[in-house]
């Protein structure tokens, strides 16, 4: 493959949204940041230098990263964050994903402004007719408070976060929020041609509808993997998902939006009801925008609760070819993924309900990234005390899971740096249980450094007997984030074939904040293409 080299300049810019001047953290002043595109086993090496006041680390969402685990990101799992003044290159190959993935900020909450999209090209033909264009369409969240702030205020006293101010589409929040639409993102596009649309759900608490006003997509594979066509009149991503979309523009002038907007799983939560438009715009060479009298035409968006639309969308994908799903199955895993609440200390300010503090879990453990270590380098180095290794295979109490109002005292999440091993090339089988306990909602669970098959997704608590039958065990799409249905379940399977550390989490921030994430280990295999790289030289160090 060939080689590419890009800096990255992590740095303050001044922007305006919604009426307002801000200064925000952008890579190279752009935002959404670069583009970055590949063919099919290429090597990217990415400068980073950050220049801002904060600690930051790049993830580069979905990337295999084989052998590299150095190069993954998150902040104290795979190296200590580039502190201000500094730099740090990432170096990996991307190899037999080809698609839409995309890069982030993994420290804080700067991927609120810190994010773009990385586009890997086929070394050879699509598995379909060769679109006429592509464009890259990241879907994003804007906050008129530093999201910064907005984290560390809410974790300070355990409440929730604000939710954002405006949804985006390119980094533009659209005609309906005020002092934007002369900002508008508009895609100019000719009649007869078919492009391919890259979604990209950047956003960082909210999963999204998307549709086009009186145009069919037809949906050809997500998360750099390809799947068997079908055609839909509104998408659903969630945090962290991206989706390869096929349209025909088969009218002959005038404009249309592109919409999206909340799809808001819980019931009673405040949430953002506000909608981004982009324009689709046949006219663009022959008339400006503004001078355009007719107001483009809108999409049939779902009612913001719609589930069942949300969930039909989810269970539509297979993958194109059928799958050799790897088996036997050597780890059994049953995770319950979902929230909870911390019992208030004294002297501790706390601003959850009824003076608790928010918290989330995966098997009742609450995770609590180290702070002078990253868990990969303890885990390379064998520094002991940074994690420990009993991160448990199945929840340690059973009861109904999907029920509201469990008492408290069954289910105390505790704190922890908890990780689960991994012998090097065992198969692993999840089933991801979400818990509804404190609140019911739906959770995208994304893991690192691997792609699963989703072998089931459904309602209720997980029945082996029932449910097994029901996989799909032909064509199960291969993802690196599952949307757990609220009071649902989802089922994955991979290999651990990849040696190093592997963040599992709740791609909403929110959650991952309160703990809602876990760390798997790969040891090394005994072949030669079976361990991991020794550490970079200019790894950043705590
Ligand atoms: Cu896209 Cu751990 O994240």
């Amino acid at each position: 493959g060939e080689y590419h080299y890009h800096e990255f300049v992590v740095q303050e810019s001044p922007v305006k949204r919604l009426c307002k001047a801000h200064n925000r953290i952008f890579v190279n002043g752009q935002f959404p940041g670069p583009t970055l595109e590949v063919t099919d086993g290429d090597t990217l090496e990415v400068k980073v230098t950050n220049k801002a006041i904060y600690n930051v680390t790049i993830h580069w969402h979905g990337v295999r990263q084989f052998r590299t685990a150095w190069a993954d990101g998150p902040e104290f799992v795979t190296q200590c964050p580039i502190r201000p003044g500094e730099s740090y290159t990432y170096r990996f190959t991307v190899l037999g994903q080809i698609g839409t993935l995309w890069w982030h900020a993994h420290s804080s909450w700067l991927r609120a402004t810190v994010y773009g999209a990385l586009i890997i090209h086929p070394k050879g033909d699509y598995p379909f007719k060769k679109p006429d264009r592509e464009i890259p369409i990241l879907l994003g969240e804007w906050w008129d408070r530093n999201p910064i702030d907005v984290v560390r205020n809410a974790t300070r006293f355990g409440a929730a976060p604000d939710t954002s101010d405006a949804f985006t589409i390119n980094g533009q929040p659209g005609d309906f929020y005020n002092c934007s639409s002369k900002d508008t993102t508009v895609f100019p596009v000719k009649s007869g041609e078919t492009n391919l649309l890259r979604f990209i759900n950047a956003a960082l608490n909210t999963e999204l509808f998307v549709a086009i006003a009186k145009h069919k997509m037809t949906v050809v594979g997500a998360d750099a993997s390809y799947d068997k066509p079908f055609e839909t009149s509104v998408l659903m991503l969630g945090p962290g998902q991206t989706t390869d979309v096929l349209v025909t523009f088969d009218k002959n002038k005038g404009s249309y939006y592109l919409a999206a907007q909340a799809y808001s799983s819980a019931q009673g939560v405040p949430f953002d009801n506000t909608t981004t438009t982009a324009i689709i715009d046949y006219d663009t060479e022959t008339t400006k925008r503004g001078k355009n009298s007719k107001l483009p035409a809108f999409p049939k968006l779902p009612a913001f609760n719609d589930t069942p639309t949300a969930t039909k969308f989810a269970q539509s994908f297979r993958s194109l070819e059928t799958v050799k799903l790897p088996e036997p199955v050597n780890e059994n895993l049953f995770f319950t993924v979902g929230l909870g609440l911390f019992n208030c200390q004294p002297g501790q300010k706390c601003g959850g309900p009824n003076g608790t503090r928010f918290t989330a879990s995966i098997n009742n453990v609450s995770f609590v990234l180290p702070s002078n270590f990253s868990i990969l380098q303890a885990h390379y180095h064998r520094v002991p005390g940074v994690f420990t290794t009993d991160f448990p295979a199945v929840p340690p109490v059973q009861f109904d899971y999907t029920a509201q109002n469990v008492s408290r005292s069954l289910w105390q999440p505790v704190p922890g740096t908890k990780i689960y091993k991994l012998k090097y090339g065992s198969v692993v089988q999840v089933v991801l249980q979400g818990t509804s306990i404190f609140a019911a909602e739906s959770h995208p669970i994304h893991l690192h450094g691997n792609d699963f098959y989703i072998l089931g997704q459904g309602f209720g608590n997980f029945n082996p007997q029932k449910d097994t039958k029901k996989f799909n065990l032909v064509d199960p799409p291969l993802r690196n984030t599952v949307t757990v249905p609220v009071n649902g379940w989802a089922v994955i399977r991979w290999v651990a074939d990849n040696p190093g550390v592997w963040l599992m989490h709740c791609h909403l921030d929110a959650h991952i904040t309160w703990g809602l994430a876990m760390v798997f280990s790969v040891e090394d295999g005994i072949g030669e293409l079976e361990t991991l790289e020794p550490p970079p030289n200019d790894l950043p160090l705590c």
